[in-house]
């Protein structure tokens, strides 16, 4: 049933590729729209959105994070992300133009079930992103949008993390050709360049010895720091929470730009940091300022290991360890990025002796608030 893998984890890895290509999958009719499941939203109420809250908890809620640095850049609609958890408290302000989109692999995490049953109370729309099949958030939200990762067994969410981002693209990229005009003509090629990730996916990870003896070696750590920028902060966030639930180390996830605001002070002799860095095309000179962060937490004697794109000679100096990642376009760099920090989590989990897909006190879905 692991398909010859040592864990359902590593399994869940390895059929990345698939979870991305079959969530793309005939996701557009012939004239281009999006082919939303159990719709009760109209093209009309899509196209007066003014607002869209994700509401969702732990790696669906970074999902959530993407997305909002993609929607809001291909719509111009503003986004924000609302911890389920959060958002009923939070006396949240939504209206019938207001789009609540929930994300959740199970479909049952009280957590964002009760964040929807609000936003509905409060008369917004609600989309839910799932990957269960007739779970209970599809069942009270007004529209479905299903990811087709297939069962996810481990504990720790993989293969469901990449689904939910790329599903939130395929919503993102349909909203703005709604939109039309340029809005229309630039998701076209983004959407080019989504279809051409699984082939990326493959070829990464084929690419992960190094990442391997890398875990295997720091076994022992105690500590690990992760930075990243745009969309490389959720992911930075997202190899945190992966280092917490495996390895059970602690691990903290920035905002690289936050550095020198305090978290720079953690840095000393050795201490281990993953930095995510956004790839040379990134606008606003993001790859330049990571860079020379990089080069700030190295001369403060931090060990890098950097994941970077292929071809991006500029971090190699300040680097102890590069891990290559193919290129694509800034906004679709989560989709390749995160893998080798699943990776590294899982291996430093297997190497600590501990149960990658079971680890203590989690449930795979949290059905209590
Ligand atoms: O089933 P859901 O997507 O609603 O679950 C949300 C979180 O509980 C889940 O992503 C959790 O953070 C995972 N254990 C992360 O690996």
């Amino acid at each position: 049933e692991k398909g010859g893998y040592a864990t359902f984890m590593e399994k869940e890895i390895h059929e990345q590729p698939h979870a991305v290509g079959d969530t793309l999958l005939g996701r557009t009719d012939i004239e281009g729209r999006l082919v939303l499941d159990d719709m009760s939203i109209t093209e009309d109420q899509l196209k007066d959105v003014d607002r869209i809250i994700i509401v969702a908890c732990g790696t669906a809620a970074y999902a959530g994070m993407v997305a909002k640095y993609a929607i809001e850049h291909w719509t111009r609609i503003p986004v924000e992300v609302s911890l389920a958890h959060e958002f009923r408290y939070s006396d949240p302000i939504a209206s019938e133009r207001t789009l609540v989109v929930s994300i959740s692999q199970s479909g049952e995490t009280m957590d964002t079930l009760m964040a929807v049953k609000h936003a509905r109370e409060l008369g917004a729309l609600t989309l839910s992103i799932c990957n269960t099949h007739g779970s209970t958030i599809p069942r009270e939200s007004d529209a479905v949008l299903y990811t087709h990762a297939g069962p996810e067994i481990a504990v720790a969410s993989t293969k469901a993390f990449l689904a939910q981002i790329t599903a939130c693209y395929v919503l993102g990229l349909y909203l703005a050709q709604l939109r039309g005009g340029t809005f229309a003509d630039d998701a076209q090629s983004v959407m080019k360049e989504l279809h051409e990730i699984p082939a990326k996916l493959e070829e990464l990870l084929g690419r992960m010895d190094r990442v391997k003896e890398i875990a295997r070696f720091m076994a022992d750590t105690r500590s690990v720091l992760f930075l990243g920028r745009n969309v490389g902060y959720p992911v930075a966030m997202e190899g945190a929470l992966k280092l917490k639930e495996l390895a059970y180390i602690h691990a903290e996830g920035f905002a690289a730009g936050e550095l020198k605001h305090g978290p720079i002070a953690l840095i000393d002799a050795g201490q281990p940091v993953f930095i995510v860095v956004p790839g040379p095309g990134t606008p606003h000179e993001l790859h330049k300022k990571v860079v020379s962060n990089i080069q700030e937490i190295r001369a403060r004697g931090a060990r890098t290991i950097v994941v970077a794109e292929d071809g991006d000679e500029d971090v190699v100096p300040f680097a102890d360890e590069v891990i290559r990642v193919p290129a694509t376009s800034p906004l679709l760099a989560p989709l390749l990025t995160v893998v080798p920090l699943q990776v590294f989590a899982l291996h430093l989990s297997s190497a600590k002796g501990l149960d990658v897909d079971q680890p203590r006190n989690l449930a795979k879905s949290v059905t209590v608030e």
